[in-house]
């Protein structure tokens, strides 16, 4: 039995043609995760250098900017998002004459450098935090930040509820100089990442400054960390819902005192202004992870920012009833404020894409939950992924991938603890694992030593006689059969199909056209979503059956064989089409 043929004259269009024609309108922006790039020191973590050296590879993939998660100096309580030194870069990555270099050479790939700014809160070394400490109470240093006196008998208890997003409270005590417990700081995440206080016209001078120095400096412009929680409710009253400060129904949510305040839209039509002095088209992308997604599209309106990433679309379980839903909703949101909508499988805080597919489960599988005890069919989550990433590819409006999605990269699943660094698993006690599964160093060379990724002192990448890998993460063994050298020129593997559905997204202008659904049931119950964007048809099956194809020529199939002898899409599968329209 198959699906029900998928009718080519019932459609509904949900999308007109983009109105505008700038770049982040229709971008492909590549996520670079620094540490776990390419390593040209040969220290186990990879380096601004490693990016320089290898930019091609992304230029190959014909996509338009890559977004550095942070590079700055920072003692790497949480992997960078703890910054020491806004405008300097760490050692561990380089110097900022790399950075240079790195613009430069993405110049001549005409590809944009987008910098991650992490302006909710900084680390405890910065020097602004230091400061506060030394400071007194109700001191303009303190100012800066949010400092409170504990509430109960001898301020033993914390000011409010809040929890961290990492695990335990969000609050932690000082010590004063002579040695007395002291006032309590908030912070959102880390005891070792305090929160900046936005009320605050210095603070919001320092980050006027930062912005420009980069802009300066060449930066196509900011991926903005937390973009939500700058401004908190005055007062920084409890949260109801339960005890322990979260909500009853989940994260995050506008009811919260810490979440989507309306002032916080006012740090972000300054900064437009700010970045329009300059030329180049330099874009603003908020990490703005709110509900429902047309609170989303606040960020984007107009005077705002000009991308956010689509939370929900990241947190779509696996099916075409699923992936059609957001879409739609999306859409209509984004559509309703003129901005594009962004689009986005995987990125270094959540489960990669090709393992979320892979297990039996539904729904949001983030930040690392205990999902190590779950069986995966990693085959399973590859043909998924696959067929998802196509899925995806031909939407329109904007594109972000992550480092390794390319290549079909699963989590490490299986990372024993004891190289765990993320302080999600240490505030939990283990019960989070954490993110480092979808963070371990990508796969370069089959065979290799730490199969290319690092460039180890006094050894060649093929020398078999060189030690094993020292990267900051172990990969996993059998990931040879990922690797980057493996992958390219062979026409069925993941990297290839990347490269080959960007092309025809570029060619057939997708990112800027439109959106019909063509209707494969009436009451849209169908395992099946089809739409057609100009000329191009998309068709996805995660059903049980093979499903029928409307007329038109194939274009690209998700995987070999997606589709059968009789001409039909085969399950788990994907296609594109070229049809007269
Ligand atoms: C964002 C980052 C995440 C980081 C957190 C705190 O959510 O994506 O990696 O841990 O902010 O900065």
């Amino acid at each position: 039995m198959s699906q029900p043929a998928t009718q080519l004259s019932a459609e509904r269009l949900v999308h007109a043609p983009s109105a505008g024609d700038e770049w982040w309108r229709r971008s492909v922006i590549y996520q670079v995760y620094p540490r776990s790039f390419r390593d040209t020191t040969g220290d186990g973590m990879g380096d601004l250098p490693g990016i320089t050296r290898e930019l091609h590879h992304i230029a190959s993939l014909g996509v338009d900017a890559v977004w550095l998660s942070p590079f700055c100096r920072s003692p790497q309580k949480d992997a960078g998002y703890d910054v020491s030194d806004y405008c300097d870069v760490d050692p561990m990555f380089g110097t900022l004459d790399d950075f240079d270099d790195l613009v430069a050479e993405a110049r001549r790939h005409d590809l944009k450098i987008i910098v991650d700014l992490v302006p909710n809160h900084c680390s405890d070394a910065h020097p602004l935090f230091q400061a506060a400490l030394a400071a007194a109470p109700g001191s303009p240093e303190r100012e800066l930040f949010h400092f409170r006196d504990g509430r109960g008998p001898d301020g033993n208890e914390p000011p409010n509820n809040w929890q961290s997003h990492f695990g335990g409270p969000a609050w932690t005590r000082t010590t004063d100089d002579d040695g007395a417990p002291g006032q309590w700081y908030l912070h959102l995440f880390d005891s070792s990442q305090p929160d900046f206080n936005w009320d605050s016209d210095a603070v919001r001078a320092e980050f006027e400054r930062i912005l420009r120095f980069w802009l300066d400096r060449g930066a196509g412009g900011f991926r903005v960390d937390v973009a939500h929680a700058l401004i908190k409710e005055p007062g920084l009253p409890d949260w109801g819902g339960r005890p322990d400060g979260r909500s009853t129904e989940g994260f995050p949510f506008s009811d919260a005192p810490m979440f989507g305040r309306a002032a916080v839209h006012d740090v972000f039509r300054s900064w437009r202004q700010l970045v329009e002095e300059y030329d180049g088209d330099r874009i603003l992308c908020g990490e703005a992870n709110a509900h429902p997604v047309e609170t989303m599209a606040d960020w984007v309106r107009s005077d705002e920012m000009h991308q956010t990433f689509n939370f929900d679309y990241l947190g779509a379980a696996w099916g075409a009833a699923s992936f059609r839903g957001v879409v739609e909703r999306s859409l209509a949101a984004f559509d309703a404020v003129g901005a594009p909508t962004t689009w986005v499988l995987s990125n270094h805080d959540i489960t990669r894409h090709s393992t979320r597919f892979g297990l039996g489960m539904t729904g949001r599988v983030n930040e690392g939950g205990k999902i190590s005890d779950l069986v995966v069919d990693e085959d399973l989550g590859l043909r998924r992924a696959r067929a998802a990433s196509l899925f995806t590819l031909a939407l329109p409006g904007g594109v972000y991938l992550y480092q390794g999605e390319e290549l079909g990269l699963p989590d490490f699943l299986d990372l024993p603890d004891e190289f765990r660094q993320d302080p999600t698993f240490f505030r939990t006690r283990g019960e989070r694992v954490g993110r480092d599964g979808c963070r371990v160093p990508l796969p370069w060379v089959a065979g290799a030593p730490g199969l290319g990724f690092s460039t180890l002192p006094g050894s060649s990448e093929h020398d078999d006689a060189a030690p094993t890998s020292n990267a900051w993460l172990p990969q996993p063994r059998h990931w040879d059969r990922y690797a980057r050298d493996v992958q390219a020129g062979d026409p069925d593997s993941t990297l290839e199909l990347y490269r080959r559905a960007l092309a025809a997204r570029a060619e057939r202008g997708l990112g800027l056209g439109d959106l019909a659904w063509l209707e494969t049931r009436p009451d849209g119950t169908t395992d099946v979503a089809a739409y057609r964007n100009g000329r191009t048809v998309v068709v996805l099956n995660s059903g049980d059956e093979p499903a029928d194809l409307p007329a038109g020529s194939i274009l690209l199939e998700s995987t070999p064989g997606a589709i059968d002898a009789d001409g039909r899409l085969v399950p788990d599968a994907a296609a594109w089409l070229d049809v007269e329209h």
